[in-house]
């Protein structure tokens, strides 16, 4: 049997995965068994921020695996130290603390269960369209239905609100609200944004109301939409700031960002993780935010997320580009699942999403002027190619 047939016959079948064996990895590109090359706008899943295998991740990983691989949170180490202060010194607000995981739906599970033991309320308002993961709680704050379908009983005090619809938000307020927690930008709904006004209206009502507002920025975090946190956009800061994805720079890693006044009220016991913050996963973190600083990732990816922008909306077969830096949504008035096909033997990976019509790109944040151009050059060839 092949590593494809093997892989079928013996993993649980709950993904759909590209016809492809990927063996190898560096920078923006990724390459098959038989050794062809790939330009990777899927940045594996959105987790590549810094492309892949980089070296200073690589350099961090193996010098910390020497040390110690791994120890609990029942000890200080000092990687996790520096992690943790290197993560809060990044935030601009009022964030103290940081919680870690090891993935974006535990990340949010664990901001769903701060704000509810901070506000010792218990409803939860969330939206339409968004996606938080696939434990029960994230599920159930999960608002594409699909996702959801055949698992029986989940969190039932959760009310969805229209995205972007301020007034949808106030008639689901209650006494009983704890938070409101938000995709800051829906991805897998199709890169779907609202104004900069919402977000700062949802600021603004959930001060007044005491309500723990909580931004899922697992994909949007660390650099994605072309500032650190997407809130610095709007001049908005949640409370609680869930982060995953790219944060170990290939490694399982979640985040919390918690801020003071919460922070202050947090006890022992109130929440756990065996794997969170080991010592190799904080090397990896701490070299991960290193290089995004370093490299200047953000500007880059505000930077080519700008022409991808203005180059992308003057081809055929494209209505509208959404999304921030290299978060961004292709609108296509064909759809998007052939496109993405037909990049795929031009060696060029892309995503889809909930919308049939809408291909996603997710590149890693390195990626220069030239890969951006040979993308380009690829799409227009196949949107001009008669699809
Ligand atoms: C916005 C968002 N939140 C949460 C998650 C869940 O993250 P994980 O798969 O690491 O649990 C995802 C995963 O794609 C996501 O895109």
């Amino acid at each position: 049997m092949d590593t494809k047939q093997i892989e079928d016959k013996y993993q649980l079948p709950t993904y759909h995965k590209f016809p492809l064996v990927i063996e190898k990895g560096r920078g923006a590109y990724i390459w098959d068994e038989k050794g062809n090359r790939y330009l990777d706008f899927y940045g594996g899943h959105a987790v590549a921020l810094l492309g892949h295998c980089h070296p200073a991740v690589i350099k961090a990983v193996n010098g910390q695996m020497r040390r110690l691989i791994f120890y609990s949170n029942a000890v200080y180490n000092s990687m996790r130290a520096k992690a943790a202060k290197s993560l809060v010194s990044l935030a601009p607000g009022s964030f103290s603390s940081v919680f870690f995981c090891n993935s974006g739906t535990e990340a949010n599970e664990t901001a769903l269960k701060l704000a509810k033991k901070f506000t010792g309320r218990d409803e939860i308002i969330s939206f339409e369209g968004s996606f938080h993961g696939r434990t029960i709680g994230s599920l159930s704050v999960t608002g594409l239905k699909k996702y959801k379908e055949n698992v029986g009983s989940i969190i039932s005090k959760v009310k969805f609100a229209k995205f972007g619809d301020i007034d949808a938000v106030k008639k689901l307020i209650t006494k009983e609200t704890a938070t409101i927690i938000l995709e800051s930008i829906q991805s897998i709904a199709g890169v779907r944004e609202a104004s900069g006004k919402f977000y700062q209206q949802l600021r603004k009502i959930t001060k007044e109301r005491k309500i723990i507002l909580i931004f899922d920025e697992v994909q949007t975090g660390l650099g994605r939409s072309g500032k650190m946190f997407f809130g610095e956009h709007f001049g908005v800061m949640p409370d609680l700031l869930t982060l995953a994805k790219g944060l170990a720079g290939g490694l399982p890693a979640g985040a919390v960002m918690v801020s003071e006044k919460i922070a202050k009220s947090v006890q022992y016991g109130d929440q756990g993780c065996t794997f969170g913050g080991g010592p190799v996963i904080s090397a990896a973190i701490l070299s991960t935010i290193d290089a995004i600083q370093k490299e200047k990732l953000c500007e880059n990816a505000g930077r080519v997320g700008k022409i991808l922008k203005k180059e992308l909306i003057s081809l055929s077969h494209v209505e509208k580009v959404t999304g921030e830096g290299l978060l961004l949504g292709i609108k296509l008035d064909v759809p998007a699942k052939e496109v993405q096909s037909k990049l795929l033997k031009k060696f060029i990976l892309t995503g889809t999403s909930d919308d049939p019509n809408v291909l996603r790109l997710m590149p890693p944040l390195i990626i220069s002027k030239k890969e951006t151009d040979y993308f380009l050059s690829g799409l227009s060839k196949v949107l001009g190619g008669g699809i």
